[in-house]
């Protein structure tokens, strides 16, 4: 770790805790994003100060950054983008607002992507998958990431927001640009273009109401009244935006830990809880979004000196991994009692989607194994890990015998 000269950091930072830290290019980021983070983790105090994209503290502590995100009296939701400048532009709902303004905007989320509603939804993400996996599994081999993983949350998805699946490709590219430095679009550029997108599509939306999750959230009553119209870009951006690529990523992810792993294939099948209850594990071991929040006012935190405006990074893979929160956290263990982590966030904006994110990733490892119970990486694949709001491997290809 390269300790920087203290004049590199605001006064009130005391020089111990400044590091050299890229979030979205943490060290060894490229041969592995979790390990990268598990020996910034082992190497440093549980909270650092880095230079890096405009100048920002890091929880690198499991409890402290849950800590972080929950209590949203003292850390705010202002911004959730570093650097501060970009992420001042974001102002999205309901992730840039606090509560108790957030909650109404929440109540619409989680009245559409609730169990019961998601439950709904399984048999069709069943055909999904099935569907993906059949036109694939007799080839003896396929690129898991373009032909499975980057298709399948977003038709899911799409469907269930009420949009055409020929614009996949377009809310894709907009939602990397607004969660990955090094697009063709800035972070502005690519709001503006949903902007533009989304603008007819809610206004026909509250003229004629259909049975999508857009129309409900239009129509619900919230307090006494409706979204009006700059809310719905708003929250309809954010929420193309959250469903898209978290997904996707994800199943890089755990798909290349099951191709690794025969014994973890077998396990997952027999797991008594179900695939439901085994995805919690690889949830818990995988975290992959890195976003911030402000400080409020002036404050010491765990010992901490941060003044108002600070930014507090949480790149939430830290806390799966820690050791204090779970023993031998690197081990993928099925059989963990409690798997304590954050890769869904924790306090009030903890992802109102985890819900179909999990049946998503249980269904895709029910359906796989049924046909594909043996698997392995195959030379095609770039297994590069990728920075950013939500880190990714850059291209799965898997082979098996036919
Ligand atoms: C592997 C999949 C996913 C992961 C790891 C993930 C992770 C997260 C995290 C960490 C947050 C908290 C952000 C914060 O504290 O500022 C969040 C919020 C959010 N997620 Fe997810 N998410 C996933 C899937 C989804 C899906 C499928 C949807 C939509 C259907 C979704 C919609 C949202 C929305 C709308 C928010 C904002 C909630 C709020 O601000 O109150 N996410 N997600």
């Amino acid at each position: 770790m390269t300790i920087l000269a203290s004049d590199k950091a605001p006064a009130h930072v005391d020089p111990e805790r400044v590091t050299d830290i890229d979030i979205y290019a943490p060290e060894g980021l490229a041969e592995d994003y979790h390990t990268a983070w598990a020996r910034l983790q082992a190497d440093n105090p549980e909270i650092v100060w880095t230079p890096r994209n405009e100048g920002h503290w890091i929880a690198l502590g499991g409890e402290a950054l849950a800590e972080v995100q929950a209590d949203w009296e003292r850390f705010s939701s202002r911004v959730i983008v570093l650097p501060k400048s970009i992420g001042e532009q974001h102002g999205l709902l309901p992730t840039t607002i606090d509560p108790p303004v957030h909650r109404p905007y929440r109540k619409l989320l989680n009245d559409n992507l609730k169990p019961a509603a998601v439950r709904g939804l399984k048999d069709s993400i069943r055909e999904v998958a099935a569907d993906l996996i059949d036109a694939f599994a007799a080839r003896g081999h396929c690129d898991f990431t373009e032909e499975y993983a980057k298709i399948f949350p977003i038709r899911i998805f799409l469907a269930l927001v009420g949009v055409p699946q020929s614009d996949a490709e377009k809310i894709r590219h907009w939602a990397l640009c607004m969660t990955r430095p090094d697009q063709d679009m800035t972070f502005e550029e690519a709001k503006a273009a949903f902007y533009e997108y989304v603008d007819p599509l809610v206004r026909e939306r509250f003229a004629n109401p259909g049975d999508d999750m857009i129309s409900n959230m239009l129509h619900s009553d919230m307090g006494g009244r409706q979204l009006t119209h700059d809310e719905a870009l708003s929250l309809v951006t954010q929420l193309l935006i959250a469903g898209v690529d978290t997904v996707v990523n994800f199943l890089g992810y755990a798909l290349l830990a099951l191709a690794a792993d025969p014994q973890l294939r077998r396990d997952m099948e027999t797991h008594p809880g179900g695939t439901i209850a085994a995805v919690n594990e690889l949830f818990r071991r995988f975290g992959l979004v890195a976003i911030a929040r402000e400080v409020r006012e002036d404050i010491t935190f765990r010992g901490v000196t941060m003044k108002a405006g600070d930014m507090v990074a949480i790149p939430t893979v830290v806390h799966g991994i820690d050791p204090s929160a779970n023993e031998d956290p690197m081990k993928i263990d099925l059989q963990r009692r409690r798997a304590a982590h954050s890769t869904f966030g924790s306090g009030p904006h903890m992802c109102p989607g985890q819900e179909l994110a999990r049946a998503e990733v249980a269904i895709t490892i029910e359906e796989w194994l049924k046909r594909i119970p043996d698997f392995r990486i195959s030379s095609d694949s770039d297994l590069e890990n990728v920075g950013g709001i939500v880190a990714s491997v850059k291209r799965l290809c898997l082979e098996w015998d036919v």
